[in-house]
């Protein structure tokens, strides 16, 4: 089985739920705590592997670019004044040995043309997709989750969606899958529709943002039409590949933050901020007082 090395990250989009922060910046440069969303994300996929980064970006993100670039004024002022410890972060921004690619997106089209994008710098590999407003959380001694999904990967090569039950309230926020039981934690995705009224919904189990893609999702990619809120849908791919392979479910060990929401970027700030190792302390102490 071909091991994962290269994923995408869309960070195209308007991110309109989050304006007017994210009139002038991309909403992945939106810091938890002290690291902007996409560095989490980045994190992640590193830890699982992958060495090239392949990022999917449009107008206003220039801002991502240069985060995963070297600063040189940055870098030379923190050097001459002798503050070794911030230069040493500014620099872990950047991982080491990793190719990070920038194709543009010329409009927001939709998610299933922002990985379509992809496709020149992919290759016939398979790949991951990575969504950085879903933060993805875990226990101290867990695997990230991306990381669970490419191991997971290795013993069944067929694509891989990470699911979750959501409230029946909020289907229409989301991709939706029947599916079948196949083994412990993964199911057989029967079927799958992008953002299903909750009347209508064929379940609550909800795809988030990881993603691991056998390479024939680009030919059904390709000539896809616009599909649910008039955009080129990644769900409506995954719906077309499955005729030709089966797809699978993987409810993943972890926890979720929507930082695409006012709402999960306020607890992924708390959660994060708990954890924290210099400020967790006293950001519980806080909290304790404000009871
Ligand atoms: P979202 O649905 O969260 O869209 O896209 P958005 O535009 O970022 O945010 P809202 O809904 O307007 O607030 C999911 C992911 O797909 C990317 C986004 O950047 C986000 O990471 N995306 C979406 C693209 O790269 N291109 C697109 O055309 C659409």
């Amino acid at each position: 089985m071909k091991k994962i090395t290269k994923a995408v990250f869309p960070v195209a989009g308007l991110g309109s739920r989050f304006l007017p922060a994210t009139k002038a910046q991309p909403k992945e440069m939106l810091p938890i705590v002290d690291k902007p969303l996409i560095q989490y994300a980045v994190e992640e996929a590193v830890a699982a592997g992958i060495t090239d980064l392949v990022f999917i970006t449009g107008r206003n993100k220039r801002a991502i670019e240069d985060h995963f670039d070297t600063a040189y004024e940055l870098e030379a002022e923190l050097e001459a004044s002798g503050k070794t410890a911030l230069l040493e972060v500014v620099r872990g921004a950047i991982p080491k040995g990793i190719n990070c690619i920038y194709i543009r997106q010329s409009a927001p089209l939709g998610l299933g043309h922002a990985v379509l994008c992809a496709r020149p710098v992919i290759g016939h590999e398979p790949f991951a997709v990575l969504l950085a407003d879903d933060l993805m959380d875990v226990d101290a001694g867990q695997k990230p989750v991306l990381a669970q999904m490419t191991d997971l990967y290795t013993q069944e090569g067929a694509s891989l969606l990470a699911v979750q039950d959501v409230p029946r309230a909020e289907t229409g926020q989301y991709g939706i899958v029947r599916v079948t039981p196949y083994k412990p934690n993964l199911e057989l995705v029967d079927s799958i529709v992008e953002k299903p009224s909750p009347e209508t919904a064929p379940s609550t189990l909800a795809v988030v943002g990881r993603y691991v893609l056998n390479n024939g999702i680009f030919d059904y990619l390709e000539g896809l039409g616009k599909g649910a809120g008039g955009e080129i849908q990644l769900t409506d791919g995954i719906a077309a590949l499955m005729k030709s392979e089966q797809v699978l479910a993987y409810r993943y060990a972890g926890r979720r933050f929507d930082c695409g929401s006012k709402l999960g970027y306020l607890q992924a700030t708390v959660a994060m901020g708990l954890k924290h190792p210099q400020m967790g302390k006293a950001f519980a102490d806080y909290l304790e007082q404000l009871k």
